[in-house]
């Protein structure tokens, strides 16, 4: 039976959606779900192109039966995305302008009745932001692979995220061992570390670096040279991307200082050109104990290809909650899995917060009775 055709009392009649913030693997996953849903419903989808830049410009995209055909494993996001918020968007010009108006009079010019976003923290942020100027109704769908956005245990992208990652770190493995060598993964999460801790925990680090627990260089030393007194011939270090050393508030000693100021502002945290906490703590691995030490960058490999089945599974449950949440027309949410469980939580509640490892997650519980260095 299908439970959809019994909702058909809703007052719906066109929704919008939209993908803003990085690509992940499992959005389009979510956008078939959440539309799937929608159609059976004879509700009207409108696909918004690039974001809240899209929604800003009027460019929007037919979202049918054949569109979301064939999209439950393919990577990114059909509907194209970017990092801009609508009370700052670049214009021709090369300023910053405030369009939320202007997004707020598409919303109304297409006929929307609510738009769902897939987003991450900031995207969450600029979701509550455009409900409360617009007054519109606003349903919203955490996607990361960083995992951070608050309120919801896991986001689209995470799982996929560190597998990618810890296959990685397995194929380093063999190489680390083969050189006898000390090999540092750089690995995404802005300013927090699910990402590595899983990823490290997953393939068997040695010692895992993460933002919410600023490393001591003598600790990690120390740790290297255990392992090496130990007849360990090689060892892998996770560095997050946002790790720092204990007492060096500013991340790596290399780091720009106006590309942070400026990073803080946008909300970007990586910056590939920039040497990162890795390469700074390489050199240092290097010079005071003489192990031959390597860095590797895993970078926008960790977000790329195809969404593991937990991806896709996890974007198919949170599409369906969001797509029955817009039925009975419940809106200014976030849809979550939380505790085992899919629900929504206020969008009131989730924007502008973030979620960081806690000291006691397991993750860290189990890193630590494994003995693997977290720095500290
Ligand atoms: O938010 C996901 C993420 O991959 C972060 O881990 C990383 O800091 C950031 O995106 C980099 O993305 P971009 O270069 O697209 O801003």
């Amino acid at each position: 039976m299908n439970i959809f055709k019994k909702m058909s009392k809703q007052k719906v009649k066109c929704v919008g959606i939209l993908t803003s913030g990085g690509d992940c693997p499992g959005l389009n996953a979510g956008i078939r779900a959440v539309c799937k849903v929608l159609i059976n419903n004879n509700i009207n989808i409108v696909g918004i192109l690039d974001g809240f830049t899209g929604l800003v410009q009027n460019r929007v995209m037919h979202l049918g039966p054949r569109e979301l055909s064939g999209l439950l494993t393919i990577g990114g996001t059909i509907l194209g995305t970017s990092r801009n918020k609508p009370y700052r968007m670049p214009l021709d010009d090369g300023k910053y302008h405030d369009m939320t108006g202007a997004a707020i009079e598409n919303y109304n010019r297409l006929g929307l009745d609510c738009l769902i976003c897939l987003g991450g923290g900031g995207t969450q942020k600029n979701a509550y932001h455009l409900m409360k100027e617009g007054n519109i109704n606003i349903i919203t769908i955490p996607k990361t692979i960083d995992n951070d956005i608050y309120g919801t245990d896991l986001s689209i992208g995470y799982d996929t995220g560190y597998s990618i990652a810890a296959e990685a770190i397995d194929r380093l493995h063999t190489t680390a061992s083969s050189h006898h060598r000390i090999m540092l993964v750089d690995i995404m999460g802005h300013n927090s570390g699910w990402l590595a801790l899983s990823s490290g925990l997953a393939s068997g680090a040695d010692v895992i670096l993460i933002p919410e627990i600023p490393y001591k260089l003598d600790i990690v030393l120390e740790a290297l040279i255990k392992r090496k007194e130990h007849d360990k011939r090689f060892s892998i270090v996770v560095v997050a991307e946002g790790a720092k050393e204990f007492g060096n508030d500013e991340g790596s000693e290399n780091y720009d200082k106006k590309q942070r100021k400026h990073k803080d502002k946008e909300k970007h945290a990586f910056i590939p050109h920039k040497k990162s906490e890795s390469d700074v703590l390489a050199d240092k691995i290097e010079k005071q104990i003489g192990i031959e030490t390597r860095v590797t960058s895993l970078g926008y490999l960790q977000r790329g290809g195809i969404p593991t089945p937990t991806d896709r599974i996890l974007a198919t449950h949170l599409g369906i909650t969001a797509g029955i949440s817009i039925l009975k027309g419940e809106f200014g949410i976030m849809v979550t899995y939380q505790n085992g469980k899919y629900s929504t939580i206020p969008l009131k509640e989730v924007a502008g917060k973030k979620k960081i490892v806690p000291m006691d997650d397991q993750l860290i519980i189990s890193a630590r009775n494994l003995d693997i260095c977290l720095g500290d």
